[in-house]
């Protein structure tokens, strides 16, 4: 059967320094999603970050950076920077579902706000000629949540990457997940 292997970000722990590792003694990774960027206002770029995306730190590894933010002038900002390292797609998160991350409106957070991803994904295709992949779940609250965004992601070319972990309810959580895939 042929697959492709993605390698989901984890904060802390999938740094280049683990994407090397991985690629070195195992292999077998096909794309490795690098753990967000979170700007907090401020429009700089950490050096913890710069380090886990140079190039020379990525050698022989397919890698896509990611962003949380839910500021349209951060989202450019962050696009403009990887594109400047040489990576043509960034990936977007709406999945988070930590509450210092909700609580700011980011990640899962966010997914509620149409008119804000609306906005972002409009600049982000105006203005730059990054390819946007968004990581989301169904809904932080409910599962209506995705689907009130949906007619806004029709109008864009995204690659939406689901993130089933969407409520406490099994059952729920699964169902929502087959009726997210007959839809996408
Ligand atoms: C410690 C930790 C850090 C994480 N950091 C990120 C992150 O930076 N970006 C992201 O998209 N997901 C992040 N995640 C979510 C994971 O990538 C993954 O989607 C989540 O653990 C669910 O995976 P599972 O369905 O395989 O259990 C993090 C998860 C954990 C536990």
């Amino acid at each position: 059967m042929d697959f492709t292997l993605l390698s989901s970000p984890l904060q802390g722990f999938t740094d280049f320094r683990f994407r090397n590792a991985i690629n070195t003694y195992f292999g077998g990774i096909d794309t490795y999603y690098s753990p967000y960027i979170r700007l907090n206002g401020k429009m700089v770029i950490k050096s913890s970050y710069e380090r886990d995306l140079l190039p020379e730190n990525n050698l022989g590894l397919e890698v896509i950076p990611q962003v949380i933010t839910n500021d349209a002038e951060e989202f450019l900002f962050v696009a403009k920077y990887v594109r400047e390292l040489g990576y043509k797609e960034l990936n977007w998160n709406l999945g988070c579902p930590y509450p210092m991350v909700t609580k700011s409106g980011m990640g899962s957070g966010l997914i509620s706000n149409t008119e804000k991803i609306n906005t972002i994904l409009e600049r982000a295709h105006a203005e730059t000629d990054i390819i946007v992949s968004m990581k989301m779940r169904l809904g932080y609250e409910t599962t209506q949540e995705i689907l009130d965004v949906f007619p806004i992601l029709d109008q864009y070319p995204l690659k939406i990457l689901p993130s089933t972990r969407v409520l406490e309810n099994n059952c729920t959580k699964w169902c929502a997940f087959r009726c997210f895939s007959s839809l996408s």
